[in-house]
């Protein structure tokens, strides 16, 4: 919707080596400037590449890490504490990816997700881009909206302070398969999320509130998600490591 700016974040996932970073950089860097009252681009790299990839890549686009620990750093091995993404230039996080909600070492809960994206905003002053989004089995019994409402529900007991929030919805099923959601199908859950938020947070947030689309956006399908009026912009895996994704950062032209 124009009342809201569009964002297209890159999950760049647990890929790419500092190689392949550069040329990509190299790529998104040779691209004319964004409109910046138009569109925001956020790029998540592997967090042993953050610090690298911000001192290379274009001011416009900001850096989000993937994930964050819960709380201050500390005796955490192999964790990350959410004020050292801001300590080298990053602004933003992903927090509550069905890959981590999932996998069967990592199963992150509602209630881990929802504190890490407290500690996040609140210590931090981090962005953060909650991802929300139901499994395959949860869609086809018809729990599509109660999965995603029972996500929103745990961080909102959790925050008060929604602007430095972004909601990504992504179907397990659409993500690295090839399978996109139809722009109806995305539409529809878009509309219930911003339903949600009007009925259980407000209507100033549920208004200015982006929600996101993730699962297979490519160049390909990504204008006809964008014209959706609930769809405020995507998050990009796959696509995201190409010159190509500088297509769906375009979208909402
Ligand atoms: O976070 C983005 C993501 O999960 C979608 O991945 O590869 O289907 O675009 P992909």
């Amino acid at each position: 919707s124009a009342s809201r700016k569009f964002l297209v974040g890159g999950n760049w996932k647990c890929n790419l080596t500092k190689a392949a970073i550069s040329d990509l950089v190299s790529a998104f860097n040779a691209a004319s400037p964004l409109d910046p009252t138009a569109v925001e681009v956020v790029i998540a790299p592997p967090a042993i590449y953050l610090d690298s990839t911000r001192q290379i890549l274009r001011d416009d686009f900001a850096i989000s890490a993937q994930n964050v620990w819960v709380s201050a750093g500390g005796a955490y091995t192999g964790e990350l504490d959410a004020t050292m993404i801001s300590d080298v230039g990053g602004d933003w996080t992903i927090l509550g990816h069905s890959e981590r909600r999932h996998h069967p070492v990592l199963k992150e809960s509602d209630a881990t997700i929802a504190e890490k994206a407290k500690y996040a905003l609140e210590t931090a002053g981090l962005n953060v881009m909650y991802c929300i989004g139901e499994l395959l089995e949860e869609r086809q019994s018809g729990n599509t909206v109660a999965v995603c409402e029972r996500q929103l529900a745990a961080l909102a007991a959790t925050v008060s302070d929604w602007s430095k929030i972004v909601i990504a919805y992504e179907p397990v099923w659409a993500i690295g398969t090839g399978e996109v959601a139809t722009p109806e199908q995305a539409e529809e859950v878009h509309f219930a999320v911003r339903k949600w938020l009007e009925k259980n947070v407000g209507k100033g947030v549920a208004e200015a509130t982006r929600i996101l689309y993730g699962g297979s956006v490519s160049p390909a399908n990504c204008e006809e998600l964008a014209k959706k009026g609930n769809i405020d912009g995507f998050l990009v895996g796959g696509a995201s490591m190409q010159p190509s994704f500088l297509e769906i950062v375009d979208s909402y032209k």
